[in-house]
């Protein structure tokens, strides 16, 4: 293991001192600059091989980094070299906007859970593609999903017309695409999640990828991604509904409104989403229920909670085919990457 690797533990102290936020920010571009030193590309560890081959694409290895960490595309070739087989980035909206007010991200480090409202803070359609278009970790055999999502003030009842928009901008520079329509901090988002709403976006969907895949000459997957807050009825309407519709992948999940894990702990009562080991069983319920509804084919990437190669493990077993992880780098830094490849490639 690196020494950059073992450093993270010492790093963190400094990092937890600050505001949850400003150490977001410090973290990016302190590791965009060892990026641009060279100094990650020789000090990084090799990741072995670990082929894996979902939605026709082949992943390095079946462990990515999930949506939301690097919201601008802007920092896309630093991350992967942590060793991610898949680098998913966004939510990007049409239009650039400044989420809601600060703070809006808080550590609950007994949990080693996050709880964050930040409500699709991004810089917009247009820079996120402008940032895309430089990175070069396709170019490198790299796998990369761009996540899309509506405006704040976009009504709901217009909200196909945000994703339309947003698949049209990144579909020829993305891998796979994941419409984002379960975060909690966008009012009536996870409306979509209803069967009508979705079946609605859905049908929308289909017909702009139909006339993109003809334009671009190529297929690129799609794929949503769900709230790990969903009854059994909701679940099963998604999974009949995804794969009619010709979406060709599920993620599950992103963060939870449920404070039953962190009851009492400081910042538990904040407003958003709780991310970490609190969503991990909750996630795992999900992508089990879908894996015994969907079939043994149907693309499943499992997120929520993974902070060790035990957690990644269990995801695979309970039916993902892949995973991501965000929380987790937070607590345990990028050791935790080639912790949860090793964990899958020995089950
Ligand atoms: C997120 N997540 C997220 N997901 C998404 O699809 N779009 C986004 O913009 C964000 N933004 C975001 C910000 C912050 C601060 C966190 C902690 C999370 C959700 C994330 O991708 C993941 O689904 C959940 O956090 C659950 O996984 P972890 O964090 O427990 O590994």
């Amino acid at each position: 293991m690196s020494i950059l690797f073992q450093a993270y533990p010492l790093a963190r102290a400094a990092l937890f001192s600050m505001d949850a936020e400003t150490a977001h920010e410090v973290t990016l571009s302190t590791l965009q600059r060892a990026y641009d030193c060279g100094v990650t590309r020789k000090l990084m560890h090799e990741q072995p091989e670990t082929p894996t081959t979902l939605m026709g694409l082949t992943l390095r290895n079946p462990v990515g980094l999930a949506a939301g960490l690097d919201k601008n595309g802007a920092h896309i070739d630093a991350l992967g070299n942590l060793g991610f087989g898949f680098v998913e980035v966004g939510t990007v909206t049409p239009r650039a906007q400044p989420g809601n007010p600060k703070p809006r991200i808080f550590r609950l480090p007994r949990a080693q859970a996050l709880i964050n409202r930040l409500g699709f803070n991004n810089l917009g359609l247009e820079t996120f593609i402008a940032n895309v278009q430089r990175s070069q970790w396709r170019q490198q055999g790299g796998i990369l999903g761009l996540n899309i999502g509506k405006n704040a003030d976009t009504p709901i009842e217009r909200a196909a017309d945000d994703y339309v928009l947003g698949l049209a901008g990144v579909y020829p520079h993305a891998d796979y695409v994941t419409v984002n329509i379960s975060s909690p901090n966008t009012k009536n988002l996870r409306a979509l999640q209803g069967e009508d709403e979705l079946a609605a976006l859905l049908a929308q969907l289909r017909d702009k990828r139909a006339e993109l895949a003809d334009q671009h000459q190529r297929h690129v997957p799609l794929l949503v991604k769900i709230a790990p807050d969903l009854t059994d009825a909701q679940i099963d309407a998604i999974a009949d509904l995804l794969p009619r519709h010709g979406i060709d992948g599920v993620i599950a999940t992103n963060t939870t409104l449920s404070r039953d894990a962190v009851t009492g702990l400081p910042h538990a009562e904040e407003a958003g989403g709780l991310s970490g080991p609190p969503v991990h069983e909750l996630s795992l319920g999900v992508i089990a229920k879908l894996r015994q509804r969907m079939g043994t084919d149907y693309p499943i990437i499992g997120v929520g909670g993974i902070v060790s190669g035990k957690q990644a493990r269990e995801k695979i077993a309970a039916g993902a085919n892949a995973v991501q992880v965000y929380t987790g780098l937070i607590y345990r830094g990028p050791a935790l990457v080639s912790e949860c490849v090793q964990a899958i490639r020995g089950m």
